[in-house]
């Protein structure tokens, strides 16, 4: 199975699939991402405070695959957005994943009403890891329109990647819709709504007509929309089953089908970004 790459918008490219780690215990991190190095996946995103980014650097130490053959992402923890303690949040980063560099780092979130909403100098100081080149690629996670807007008025780096909450359930074609425009690549979380679209009868219904499994069909629409997807998942048979999306394809009429479960607002299951404020105590 061969996951085609994506191009992004400062020259270097990343696997269209990833596994994600969120909410694996940090002592089950390393076995589920072996599972996945050995299913085939080579990209994998973590973050600070998933608090298992030990785990993903010990995996790919001992899967024998070298470390450029993987596409490693993480992300920036809620309470190191002063310019200074992002520096060392990004230090430790690389400690712990046992790497001198990743290949892409995010702002988790943007914070909007925390740090006097300054997450432009939280941004400047990504830039600096990406001048040294201890970031191949810089981004964000979780940003609306109007935070794109200010990076672009403030910064002089658009960033690679915007990583946000999108499934059937939540679209979030605004966000999805800037990004395309802008050069953005659109990175969706929660791909299969963390299990909660899979009993959608107009996903089952499509994935008997393909001869496929529910989160298949799910993770197809997302690649064919030219999402980049990394679901999670601890159980060894799911974590193969998400890989194989490349050996067949959506007809137009089932991504149209699909396009429709759109619930806007009432389909979002995470925080909405514009109020989130949660700093790890
Ligand atoms: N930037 C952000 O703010 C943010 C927020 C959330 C997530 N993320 C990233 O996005 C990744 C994926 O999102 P997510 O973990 O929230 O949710 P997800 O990948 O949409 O769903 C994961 C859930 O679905 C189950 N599952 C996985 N494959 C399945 C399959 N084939 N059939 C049935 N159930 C299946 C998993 O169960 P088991 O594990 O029990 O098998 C788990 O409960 C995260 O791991 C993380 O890397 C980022």
């Amino acid at each position: 199975m061969s996951v085609p790459n994506i191009e992004l918008n400062d020259g270097h490219s990343i696997p269209q699939l990833g596994f994600g780690v969120f909410q694996i215990e940090p002592d089950e991190t390393a076995q589920a991402v072996s599972v996945a190095l050995e299913v085939g996946y080579r990209h994998i995103d973590t973050a600070e405070m998933y608090g298992n980014e030990k785990g993903v650097g010990e995996a790919i130490r001992a899967s024998g695959v070298a470390r450029g053959d993987v596409y490693v992402t993480s992300k920036l923890n809620n309470s190191f957005h002063r310019p200074d303690d992002a520096r060392r949040a990004f230090d430790g980063t690389l400690t712990e994943l046992g790497s001198d560099y990743v290949d892409l780092f995010l702002i988790h979130w943007p914070l909007p009403t925390l740090y006097d909403g300054d997450f432009v100098s939280t941004w400047k100081t990504l830039e600096e890891c990406k001048a040294h080149g201890r970031s191949r690629s810089i981004g964000v996670s979780n940003f609306q329109v109007e935070h794109l807007e200010r990076l672009a008025a403030e910064s002089g780096t658009v960033p690679a990647v915007n990583q946000i909450e999108l499934h059937p359930y939540f679209q979030n074609r605004e966000v999805r819709a800037y990004d395309e425009e802008h050069g953005i690549a659109t990175e969706a979380w929660s791909p299969i709504a963390q299990g909660e679209v899979l009993d959608d009868p107009v996903v089952t219904e499509i994935a008997e007509k393909v001869g496929r499994t529910p989160a298949q069909v799910v993770l197809r629409w997302q690649v064919q929309h030219g999402n980049i997807v990394f679901p999670k998942s601890v159980t060894p048979e799911r974590i193969r089953e998400n890989f194989e999306i490349f050996d067949f394809e959506l007809e137009p009429g089932d991504i149209e089908r699909i396009d429709g479960l759109e619930q806007g607002e009432a389909g979002r299951a995470g925080p909405n970004p514009d109020q989130f404020a949660y700093v790890p105590g």
